[in-house]
Parts: C-alpha cells; structure tokens; sequence
C-alpha cells in the first residue's frame, strides 16, 4: 500500500467516522459494525489525489468535482451519504460478505469501500461513462492496493457484461427512471440502491427485485450530479427572483410570466401553522413526499430551490433550500417554511404571497396536518414495467417515466393506533 502520513491520515480518518456515528444515531440509523470497520480501514486520501488531508476527510462534502459549465458531472461523493447507501444495502441484503456488487458511477472510494465488506468469495465491478474518471478510479484502487475490483468505462444504461447479475447494484449518480438492464442484472432477490427523482425530488431508495417490479424496503434524503449519457433527463431552473429558482422535470412547465411569479415574494407574507411540536429525528423527507403526492391533484405542484444568500436576506424561506415542495396559483405562491424551533422541538408551516395567499396557506398546512395525524407514514415505492395496465398498479400517486411506471404509495395508521 502506498506511504501516507499515517498517524494524520488515521487520526483524521477515525474522527471522521467517530462523526459518521453520530450522525446516523442522531437520525436513528443504525452504523453497522462492519460499515464502521470499512470506513475505518480504507484510506480516502489515496482516492482524492491533490487535496489536503483535511479535505478527504471532511464528512459532508463531495470533493474533485468536474464541473461542465454551472454543473457538476463528477465527484468523489460525501462521506456521509456513501455510508449511509452502503448502510441501505447491507441493512437489505443482510449483510454485504460474499456478494457480487455493481457500482455504476465510479470514484474508487465507493467500491474500495465494497471490496472491503464483500470479501474474497464477492466481487466488485465499477462502471463509469467518463474515460478520465474510470483512469483515474483504476489508478487510484490500484496504488490502495485494490487490484481485485473490475473497472469498466460504458453507459450503465445498458447491460455491463450481458447474461450477468448482480446481488447489489448501487448506483451513484442521479437517476431519473430505471432502465430494463438495471432490473434484468438483479439477481432474483437481488437488491437496488439508486438516487431516484420523483416530483422533483431525490431519494436513494433500497429497491429489491421481486419479480417484474422492484419494491422499496428504505429510503434516504440525497442530492447527486445527474445521470448522462442514454439515460440523461433534463432538469430545469427557472430564476424567480435573484438566487431563487423553481426546479422542473422534463415534463413540468411553467406558464405564468417569472417576473410577475417573482413579483409575488415582495408582496406581503400570510403564514399558516400545525400546531405541532416534533422532535428534530423527523423525517420530514418523507412530509415533503407527501405533500407532493396530495398537492399535484388539486394546484400547480412545484419545486422551490434558493441559494443561501436569498434565504439570508429573508427574499424566502423554505423549509429545506435546496428542494422544498410549492405551488402556484393563479396570483399566489405557496411553500413549505422553514421550521418554528420551541426548546428544541419544531412546528410545521407554510407561507404564501399573493391574492389567495391566507387559504392557500391553510390548505397546504392541512395536508401537513394530516400527515401527522396519520402517524407520519413514510413512503413504499414500486417500479414496474412501462406495459403494466392500470388495473395492475398498486395504489398510490403513479408516474410514468420512460421505462416504468412509478407508484409512490403511503400507507397511512388510523388515528389512535400504535
Ligand atoms: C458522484 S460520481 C460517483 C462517485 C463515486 N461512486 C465515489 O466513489 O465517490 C457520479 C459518476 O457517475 C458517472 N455517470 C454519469 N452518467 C453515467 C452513466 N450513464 N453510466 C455510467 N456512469 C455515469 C459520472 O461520470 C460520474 O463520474
């Protein structure tokens, strides 16, 4: 194994992971032992040639990004998100020990991390689209000592070695639908973790392969560089006001004139609220899901992003920046706000500007509301093949993408039960 600084690159490493730990109880996600003795072993420095020590052990931070134009195609990912899907797919699998795993979106951290936890009798293959990132990738895994992990350059759109399948597939980079070939490459309970975007909003989801379809078993808050290549979807900004933006898919529009939708946030502010008092583990990932599934029956659902100086100078304030479900009316802008924060617990809001602004408030706090009453379901998500007739859906609000058919269904506890 090349020479490092080992005593920094140790102590640096084991206060990273000591930080990877209580994050995930302060979110109630349990760290397996074996995860915690992965992060502990590999040496995320040799994956991140150039940077200051520091800097590859920085928790929260994606780092060697490659920008193209204001995008970001490529990074090697936060720590804390590539623990926290590794996590996802152990916790599926029962453990990782003996299986044969597929990364798509290469880096070299992520599947020197799997080489670690599948063992001699697993194996570790790594697919990227970008020439210069799989050199890189196999040049790093070789000088860590991982000689044993495939790296292969290819559009993981489609089929890496046909007829081959894979107990994990864990994809790295933001997905829009599930191409056939990610399925067909599943063993038969074979499992997948992929950043999906549904109503404009990403999760990595834990989707085990049962049959035709693929059903969650969990899901996470992320953000990731979009997918490229045959699988590529659009997602759009639209400047509203300065350093903040509406997010759409592909098939969202706007019609209303941005200045005037601009227009509306210097207009005075109604707010609206719960009267809830919720602990800080809330998932409220899962509240934003939900709220998306029952506002895009009756209003135009929408994604709102800022950037922190619009949020600083008080143009808005979401409750999460960069993605926090919105809509608009006619003449009136609605969103989530940010948290109301009472000895360390929070209520629910929402505000709006605008004619309607005090109804259209009330409205989407209701469906907060209603959230909370039902016990704060978390979401199941079910992908099945674009040809699934209607009849053979599962119930919930349905998407159809280009490959699939997409349900995200909430099942929600009777008031009073445990
Ligand atoms: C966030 S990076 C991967 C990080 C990496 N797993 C790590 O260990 O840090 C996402 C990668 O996905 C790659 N990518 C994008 N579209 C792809 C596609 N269709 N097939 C394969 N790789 C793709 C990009 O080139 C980029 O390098």
């Amino acid at each position: 194994m090349t020479s490092v600084d080992t005593m920094s690159s140790e102590g640096l490493r084991n206060a990273m992971v000591d930080r990877l730990a209580a994050d995930h109880a302060a979110k109630r996600l349990v760290l397996r032992p074996e995860v915690e003795a992965a992060l502990r072993t590999v040496p995320r420095e040799l994956f991140t040639p150039g940077l200051p020590l520091e800097e590859a052990y920085d928790a929260n931070t994606a780092v060697l990004k490659k920008m193209r134009g204001a995008e970001a195609v490529s990074s090697v990912s936060a720590p804390y998100l590539i623990a926290e899907m590794i996590g996802q797919a152990a916790n599926a699998l029962g453990g990782l020990e003996g299986r044969h795993a597929l990364e798509i979106g290469s880096g070299g951290y992520n599947a020197s991390l799997l080489r670690e936890l599948v063992g001699p009798s697993g194996s570790v293959t790594t697919v990227d689209i970008d020439p210069e990132v799989t050199g890189r990738a196999a040049a790093c895994l070789a000088a860590a000592g991982y000689h044993d992990v495939t790296v292969v350059c290819a559009d993981a759109e489609h089929p890496i070695v046909p007829g081959r399948r894979y107990d994990l597939i864990i994809v790295t980079v933001g997905a829009w639908d599930i191409p056939p070939a990610w399925h067909d490459q599943l063993t038969d309970d074979g499992v997948l973790v992929v950043p999906l975007r549904t109503f404009g909003m990403t999760r990595s989801w834990a989707l085990r392969r049962r049959g035709d379809r693929l059903v969650s078993e969990s899901r996470r808050q992320c953000g990731f560089v979009s997918m490229q290549g045959d699988g590529a979807h659009e997602v759009r900004y639209l400047d509203i006001a300065d350093g903040v933006h509406l997010r759409l898919d592909e098939d969202q529009r706007v019609d209303h004139d941005l200045d005037v939708v601009g227009a509306l946030l210097t207009q005075p502010r109604e707010e609206a609220w719960v009267g809830v008092s919720l602990p800080p583990a809330t998932i409220l990932a899962d509240l934003d899901l939900w709220l998306a599934t029952r506002l895009i029956h009756e209003t135009h659902f929408l994604v709102l992003s800022a950037q922190a100086t619009a949020v600083k100078s008080g143009v808005v304030a979401p409750g999460w920046r960069f993605g926090t479900p919105a809509t608009l009316d006619d003449d009136t802008f609605t969103y989530r706000s940010a948290l109301r924060w009472t000895d360390r617990r929070f209520d629910l809001g929402a505000y709006a500007h605008g004619t309607e602004a005090a109804a259209a408030a009330g409205r989407m706090v209701e469906h907060m509301r209603a959230w909370v009453d039902a016990g704060q379901p978390s979401p199941t998500l079910h992908v099945l093949p674009a040809h699934t007739p209607d009849g053979d859906l599962p119930n919930g609000a349905v998407l159809d993408k280009r490959h699939s058919r997409v349900v995200l269904a909430f099942t929600t506890k009777e008031k009073g039960t445990p």
